[in-house]
Parts: C-alpha cells; structure tokens; sequence
C-alpha cells in the first residue's frame, strides 16, 4: 500500500517542494496550510497549485492549533512539519506570532504523535537556532545559542520534540536546514530581493559590510534530506541533523554572480546590520552524511540559475 505523508506548511516554499516530491515517490500526501499573511496568499496559492492538481493530494486549508488530530493523523505514515513563521527580523516586535506558530503548533502535534502510529516526525528546523556560533563550521554538538527571538522558539520546538521522543517514543528527528534558496523563495528571503532589484536596476540595501558568510543549500537538497530522514532505518529519533549546501560563501560574491547571471549588476548601499542577524553560518555535514548518506549536488551557480529563471518567468506572469 503507497505510504501517506502530512505536510504542514504545504502553500510555502519549502512545503509546496515537498509534497510535490512525495506525490512523484507514490504517497498520498495531506497537505495543510493556513495561508498566514506573512507575506502574498496569492504567492503560496501558485506555490501549492501543482500539488492541488495531483489526484493523490488532499488539501486541508487550516490551522494546526484548529484541527482534530486524533482523527487526521490516522493512518499517516510520516508527518512533514514545515509550518512554521519564518524570518529573523520581525520575531522582535510581533513575539507571539512565533510563539503560536512555532512553539503551541508543534507542542499540539507531539502531543497527538504521542497516540498515533506514525513512523516517522520530521521537524523543520534552522540553523538561526546557532546564533553567533563557537565554530565553524558548525557540529551539533556545539551549544545553541540563537541571537534572534525566531531562533529561541524553532530551539524551543526542537527541544519539545526530543523530550517527547525520550517520553513518549515520539519518533522524532530535526533537520536543522541553512538559508534554502531557489524556485519559490519566499519573497523577503536574501536572493529573492537580490535578484528583484537587479532586474529592476535598484540599488540594494545591504546590512553590514557585505562581508558576511552563510551555507546556503538549494531547495531539492532539503527536500531529498526531509525523503531520507524519514525511509532511514538508521538511528535518528531524537536527533537533530545539520543540512547544509556544502560550501560557505561570502555575501559579496554572491552579489557579483546575481550580476553575472541576470545581466544586470547589482548596486549596493551598505546599512547598518540588522539585530538578530548571525555573522556567519557554515554546516558541519558529517552527521547527515553518516546517518541520511546526504550529499548535496548543487552548485550555487547551478541553484542560483534555477531561482533566476524562475523569478524572470514568475515577474513576467504576474505582469500580464
Ligand atoms: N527558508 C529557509 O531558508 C529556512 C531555513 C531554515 C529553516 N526553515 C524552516 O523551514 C520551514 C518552511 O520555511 P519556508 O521558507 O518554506 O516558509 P514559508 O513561510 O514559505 O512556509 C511556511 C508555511 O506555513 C504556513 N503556516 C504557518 N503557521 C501555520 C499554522 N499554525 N497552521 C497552518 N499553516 C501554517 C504558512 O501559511 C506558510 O505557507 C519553516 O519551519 C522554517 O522555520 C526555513
């Protein structure tokens, strides 16, 4: 029989990919979202249209904290929790939106994965959970120290998580995913405002000096990661797993190259960084190579292409 899979967070970037993938592996997927305003309903509507089309696909248009969990997670095979609110900057002033997102949604779904027969809960997790970490790149074995408050609740989460595994047997396992990018980014992430205003010839505002490094990993590397994190047979409950694009790249560079690729370089004004903003963000792959056999693929020319063509086409359609 096809496993079933839930996706919460299906309409976003991240977990339109996902089930998308899960549909072409042959599971009857359940998606969830309930279209927060963080940023354009319209956006995550396209984002979930060829998903919504897949005659596999059962769409729940909802909130997590509103649903009869005990009734929806019968019969699923994994739960996919990618829900969540995203971005560092506005965690400061609007608190308990992320706290009821991130932190009351995934403590409602540990709690009902504790009655349920799921094989597997994967947890979307973040590399913001580092802060300004002791070393790079980071294990995670080092100590967490978030510099944002986004950072403390996916921290918090992921700790609810593990003691709901060492309780309850709740199968558990995060990936802890560094700044994803490609195809449908969500429009306040980095690349996505890059390319924008290079296609618009708008000087972009930089936080810092430009200087600062990030791991960046293109979309399908995360998506094959959630795919293995859950058919592996090795030990990963209760672990939290680094998936990271491979290499670290400094902020400047990937300017010149958004210049290279759209045709249009990129001119910047440096502002002042933004509180809540790690300096730099470099993965440690080694457990996820070991447990999940992850290797990423993608190159950041190869990845950033893909975003650019996608942006291109999608500024046209909404154009016309
Ligand atoms: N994009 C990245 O670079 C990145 C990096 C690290 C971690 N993450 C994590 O990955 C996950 C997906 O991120 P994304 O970039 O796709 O974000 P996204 O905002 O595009 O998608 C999240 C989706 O979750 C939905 N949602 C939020 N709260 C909900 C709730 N209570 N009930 C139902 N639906 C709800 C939103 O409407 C949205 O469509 C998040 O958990 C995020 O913290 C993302």
């Amino acid at each position: 029989m096809a496993p079933t899979s839930l996706v919460t967070g299906c309409a976003g970037f991240i977990g339109s990919h996902l089930s998308e993938k899960l549909l072409a592996e042959g599971h009857q997927v359940i998606g969830l979202d309930c279209f927060t305003s963080y940023y354009d309903r319209a956006i995550k509507e396209r984002n979930l249209s060829v998903a919504r089309s897949h005659p596999q696909f059962r769409f729940i248009d909802g909130n997590i904290l509103e649903q009869d969990w005990s009734v929806l997670l019968e019969g699923v095979d994994y739960l996919f929790h990618q829900a969540a609110q995203a971005g560092v900057r506005s965690s400061w002033d609007q608190f308990p939106v992320y706290t009821t997102h991130n932190i009351n949604a995934t403590q409602v779904l540990l709690e009902a994965a504790r009655f349920a027969s799921l094989r597997r809960f994967i947890f979307a997790s973040t590399s913001s959970i580092y802060g300004d970490a002791e070393a790079y790149p980071t294990a995670e074995t080092l100590a967490p120290r978030p510099v944002s408050p986004y950072g403390v609740t996916k921290l918090a989460a992921e700790r609810l998580g593990q003691i709901y595994y060492q309780n309850f047997g709740v199968p558990f396992v995060a990936l802890r995913y560094f700044t994803v990018y490609g195809p449908r980014q969500r429009p306040d992430m980095g690349f996505h405002k890059f390319i924008q205003a290079a296609f618009a010839g708008r000087p972009l505002q930089v936080y810092g000096d430009g200087l600062q490094t990030r791991d960046f990993t293109y979309i399908a590397e995360v998506v094959e990661a959630n795919l293995r994190a859950a058919l592996t047979d090795n030990p990963v409950n209760g672990e939290v797993i680094n998936i990271g694009g491979g290499s670290r790249v400094v902020l400047k560079d990937v300017l010149k190259l958004i210049g290279e690729l759209t045709g249009y370089p990129v001119q910047q004004v440096h502002i002042s960084p933004q509180a809540g903003d790690a300096r730099h963000t470099a993965a440690d792959i080694t457990k996820a190579r070991n447990l999940l056999d992850y290797n990423p693929q993608f190159s950041l020319v190869t990845g950033l292409k893909q975003q650019v063509v996608w942006l291109r086409e999608s500024t046209v359609a909404l154009a016309t």
